[in-house]
């Protein structure tokens, strides 16, 4: 195992004042997305979307990595050149989302585990000649009064595990992606307890099966109240409790946590990154972005499916892409 290439490539998507573009959605999510704007999802819709969004001028400037779906991988721009070709060329990395979905947990209604190892050495393999570099796999969370279980936990750290060590075999940094769901009533303390206890099984389970941390990142949730919880922390408070819990969960030589937006509002997103990198206190990793929905809703109603609207779809990208830089060193006002 290359582990100084992994190092590389890690630090580089951490790299100050970037972040990443998840852009992974599934062929269901991104017809919910296109839904929205009452935009057919064909593929060359999808593709004339995507494009604008990595065609972006200076997007370079903000954005380190850029996650793919399978079929963006494999897709070619407009002109021909491959889409990958066209990320490599603005300077941004190109990564792929490898898990095959949440599915019912056996035995535990309201419960996922994420699938997708069988084959999964063979398609690393083939992901890396296509020129993915680095990829993720997303474990999922419902939090009740008696969930998450203790079932629940142990199978999606395990496979979170198995995922990361097999991605590392190919050369390809693994991104560790437990997300703890914001939908429902409970209060953010039950959100930071839940959060604590699904990343110690993680790195349990990491340190067991010998996953090289320093080649790898976490995309984790922020520590937020749920939803529908009468009480809702501000922004302050979500940074302290978020970077409280990674300090007592998330090993110091990992080199980066990558949140994802997990349905907060674009703006509360990146304020809630800010606050973070705004706090006085040492940190030993870089906190950053990888967010689907804060990066893309506005560039997405902007475009709505109109050739014409390129312009300012672009635009609409730089900008969330810019404040998000900026939120990874707590300058954005
Ligand atoms: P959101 O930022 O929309 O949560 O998406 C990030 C992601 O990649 C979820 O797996």
């Amino acid at each position: 195992m290359n582990t100084d290439k992994l190092q590389q490539t890690a630090k580089a998507l951490v790299a100050d004042g970037k972040g990443i573009l998840a852009a992974d959605e599934s062929a269901p999510t991104i017809k919910k997305r296109f839904d929205s704007i009452q935009v057919d999802s064909t593929e060359d819709n999808r593709r004339d979307y995507r494009e604008m969004l990595f065609r972006t001028p200076d997007a370079g400037k903000y954005v380190s990595g850029v996650i793919l779906y399978d079929e963006t991988l494999r897709q070619k721009a407009a002109d021909g050149t491959p889409l990958v070709k066209v990320i490599e060329s603005a300077g941004i990395i190109p990564g792929i989302k490898v898990d095959m979905g949440a599915k019912d947990l056996v035995g535990h209604p309201g419960e996922k585990v994420t699938e997708g190892l069988d084959g999964l050495r063979e398609r690393f393999a083939e992901y890396a000649k296509l020129g993915a570099r680095f990829a993720k796999w997303r474990a999922v969370y419902t939090i009740t009064d008696d969930l998450p279980s203790a079932a629940c936990i142990a199978v999606n750290a395990h496979a979170l595990a198995r995922y990361a060590a097999l991605s590392q075999e190919a050369g390809i940094v693994p991104i560790v992606e437990p997300e703890v769901l914001m939908d429902g009533s409970h209060t953010v303390d039950r959100c930071e307890a839940v959060t604590e206890a699904v990343l110690n099984a993680v790195y349990a389970e990491i340190a067991l099966q010998g996953v090289n941390l320093e080649g790898s990142l976490l995309k984790p949730n922020m520590v937020l109240s749920g939803k529908d919880c009468a009480e809702q922390a501000g922004a302050e408070e979500v940074a302290r409790r978020t970077v409280r819990c990674l300090k007592r969960t998330v090993p110091s030589a990992v080199p980066g946590i990558v949140f994802l937006s997990g349905g907060q509002s674009d703006e509360q997103a990146t304020l809630h990154l800010n606050a973070m990198n705004k706090l006085d206190e040492l940190r030993p990793w870089k906190l950053s972005f990888s967010y689907g929905r804060a990066l893309q809703a506005a560039p997405l109603k902007a475009w709505s499916g109109k050739a014409a609207n390129l312009k300012a779809g672009q635009q609409a990208f730089f900008e969330r892409a810019k404040a998000n830089g900026l939120a990874t060193t707590g300058a954005y006002a």
